[in-house]
């Protein structure tokens, strides 16, 4: 029997298609709704997507899954703690995180990385959402952030949004 590859082998590979997919591409929102679309396919996520950072919000951006909350405001959920923390956000439990914004109520466990632009600036959030409890682990939080490094390319530096 063949193994099937492990979850850091599978990110490996959707690094290298991320970067395929976005390079000559001057489209941000093409550009993250073929990284939600492949993100979906390859990992088979209940739930992935972006929120752009928007002055007092976040407002929703490409993704595949449910309709979701289009805006979630300061400081309250997940998207929100990891902007306002700096770091990516797992939450093995949404419904142990104070102030969790339940979009679908599928949801059970979440991972939220910030994605910055050139100049540092967290500029949106991909989201994660799993139906399972504790569906993250080191090797979602370490393909995740990757990826949302590779976006950092697509961001223009002024702040704004
Ligand atoms: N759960 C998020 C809201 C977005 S949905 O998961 C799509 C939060 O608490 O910020």
């Amino acid at each position: 029997m063949t193994a099937l590859p492990d979850k850091a082998q599978l990110y490996e590979a959707v690094l290298e298609e991320t970067s395929r997919l976005i390079e000559g591409v001057d489209d941000l929102v093409a550009n993250l709704a073929n990284v939600a679309a492949l993100l979906k396919q390859r990992l088979g996520f209940f739930w992935v997507g972006f929120y752009f950072v928007k002055g007092e919000r976040l407002v929703l951006g490409p993704f595949q899954g449910t309709p979701a909350c289009v805006y979630l405001p300061k400081p309250r959920g997940v998207c929100w703690a990891a902007v306002l923390r700096g770091e990516t956000v797992v939450v093995p439990d949404v419904h142990q995180f104070p102030g969790h914004i339940a979009c679908d109520p599928g949801s059970r466990s979440e991972i939220v990385v910030p994605i910055r632009d050139r100049g540092g600036n967290i500029r949106a959030v991909l989201d994660v959402d799993s139906d399972q409890l504790s569906a993250f682990d080191e090797a979602d939080v370490r393909g995740l952030e990757s990826v949302a490094k590779l976006l950092t390319a697509l961001f223009p530096t002024s702040g704004g949004g």
